[in-house]
C-alpha cells in the first residue's frame, strides 16, 4: 500500500514543497549561512506570535520543553491544569522532575475555566501553572484570552501554555497574552515532519530562570537566549527542520495570517457540520470546540451513533487516509478527525466523501 494521506491529528500531511525545503544540503550550525537562516525566520515568527521577543528554536519534540518550562519555571509549586492526556501528564512530567504539583482537573471533554484557575491560584501556594491551550486527545479548546487575563493578578505565577495544536492555525499573540512560555511542536498545524519545535518566553520567565539552580543544558532558557541573540541554538540543531520552517513560514504570509485563521476555522466547522449530519455528536463540550481537530463520539454520549472504529478505520485505510480511532482513555469511544496544516475545503470534502463511502459499507 503506498502512502496514507493522514488525516490525524499529528503528525499530519507534509508538503512536497516542504520535503523540498526539508532536503536543502546541510550547512555548519556555526556559519553565517545558519544564522542568515534563523535572522529571515526570526521577524517571521515574531509577527506569527505577535510578539518582539525572540522566538527559539528546539530540535525536540514539545514535551522537551514541556518538561523544560517545568525544570526552568517551578520552584514552589506548580499547578497543572488538566483536561485530557495531554494536559493531564504534564502532572506526571512535573513530579518526575522533582517538582511539588497538584493537579486541577475537570472531566474530559470539559474546557479548563479561569475561575476555576483562579480559585487555585489564591491560595498563593503556586509559582507556576501548565495549561494546555488546545487538548488534542479531546478536542477541547480553552478560553486562553480569558486565562491569561489572571496573570494580572498573579504577577508572580509563570503561566506556561502548551499552544501544540493551535499555534499557527489560529491568532496566540504572546506580547498581548502577557503569557511567560508559550510552545508548540511542528508537526500539528505547522505541517513539518515531527522532531522540532519553537517557543518564547517574557522577560520575567527569563528573570525566573536565571534564579533556578538546576535547570539542566539542553532546554536550559539562558541557554536559548544568549545563542538566539545570535542567531544560533544552544546545541546542533536540525537545520533540515529550520529550512523547512522558513518554507512554511513563506507559505503562511503568502495566505495570510488571516486568512490562514479563517480556513482552519472553517475546515473545523465543515467537520462537526460532518459528523453531525451523519448522526453522530461531538466529544466537547458546545462552545469550546476545537479549530484544528474535531473529536467525535462514538455513541458515548447518549443518543449518538455507534460505529465500529477499528473497522471504519481500516475501510478508510484502503482509500488511502489515517484516521484516529481515538486517544488514551477514550480511545474507541471516540474518534478524531483532523483538518489542520494545509488541508482545503476540497481535501477535507475528499474526506469526507471516502468517510461516506466507507459508512455506507461498515
Ligand atoms: C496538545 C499536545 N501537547 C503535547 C503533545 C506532545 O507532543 P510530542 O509528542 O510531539 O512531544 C501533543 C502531541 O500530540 C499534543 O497534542
Amino acid at each position: 500500500m503506498g502512502h496514507l494521506k493522514l488525516h490525524i491529528p499529528g503528525p499530519v500531511e507534509v508538503s512536497e514543497k516542504t520535503w523540498q525545503a526539508f532536503r536543502t544540503p546541510m550547512i555548519g550550525h556555526r556559519s553565517k549561512d545558519f544564522q542568515n537562516l534563523y535572522a529571515k525566520i526570526q521577524p517571521q515568527l515574531q509577527q506569527l506570535l505577535s510578539t518582539k521577543r525572540l522566538v527559539f528554536l528546539s530540535t525536540s519534540s514539545a514535551w522537551g520543553i514541556m518538561e523544560g518550562a517545568i525544570r526552568n519555571l517551578v520552584s514552589k509549586k506548580v499547578l497543572n491544569c488538566m483536561c485530557g492526556a495531554f494536559s493531564d501528564k504534564w502532572l506526571d512530567v512535573s513530579k518526575r522532575c522533582g517538582k511539588e504539583a497538584e493537579g486541577l482537573t475537570v472531566d474530559w471533554g470539559s474546557p479548563i475555566l479561569p475561575e476555576q484557575i483562579d480559585a487555585k491560584l489564591a491560595t498563593g501556594e503556586f509559582d507556576a501553572l501548565t495549561l494546555v491551550h488546545n487538548e488534542t486527545s479531546t478536542g477541547v479548546l480553552s478560553p486562553l484570552k480569558e486565562i491569561a487575563a489572571l496573570k494580572q493578578k498573579y504577577p508572580d505565577v509563570m503561566f506556561i501554555v502548551d499552544t501544540v495544536s493551535s499555534m499557527s492555525a489560529m491568532a496566540t499573540p504572546f506580547d498581548e497574552l502577557g503569557i511567560d512560555l508559550m510552545l508548540a511542536g511542528t508537526q500539528k498545524a505547522f505541517a513539518l515532519p515531527p522532531g522540532f519545535a519553537v517557543f518564547v518566553c517574557s522577560d520575567a520567565a527569563m528573570k525566573k530562570a536565571a534564579t533556578i539552580g538546576d535547570r539542566g543544558y539542553y532546554f536550559d532558557l539562558l541557554e536559548f537566549q544568549s545563542n538566539a541573540e545570535k542567531s544560533m541554538t544552544p546545541s546542533t540543531p536540525s537545520i533540515s527542520h529550520t529550512y523547512a520552517l522558513s518554507s512554511k513560514l513563506d507559505d503562511f504570509f503568502e495566505e495570510g495570517l488571516e486568512n490562514r485563521y479563517a480556513r482552519h476555522a472553517k475546515l473545523s466547522q465543515m467537520t462537526r457540520d460532518w459528523a453531525m449530519g451523519h448522526g453522530f455528536t461531538l466529544f466537547p463540550e458546545a462552545g469550546y470546540e476545537s479549530q484544528t481537530l474535531t473529536c467525535i463520539n462514538n455513541g458515548a454520549k447518549e443518543g449518538g451513533r455507534i460505529i465500529d472504529v477499528a473497522k471504519l478505520q481500516s475501510m478508510m485505510k484502503e482509500r488511502g487516509y489515517a484516521i484516529d480511532g481515538g486517544y488514551g482513555k477514550i480511545k474507541g469511544t471516540t474518534f478524531r478527525l483532523s483538518s489542520m496544516g494545509d488541508e482545503t475545503e476540497e481535501t477535507m470534502k475528499a474526506l469526507y466523501a471516502a468517510l461516506d463511502d466507507s459508512l455506507a459499507k461498515l
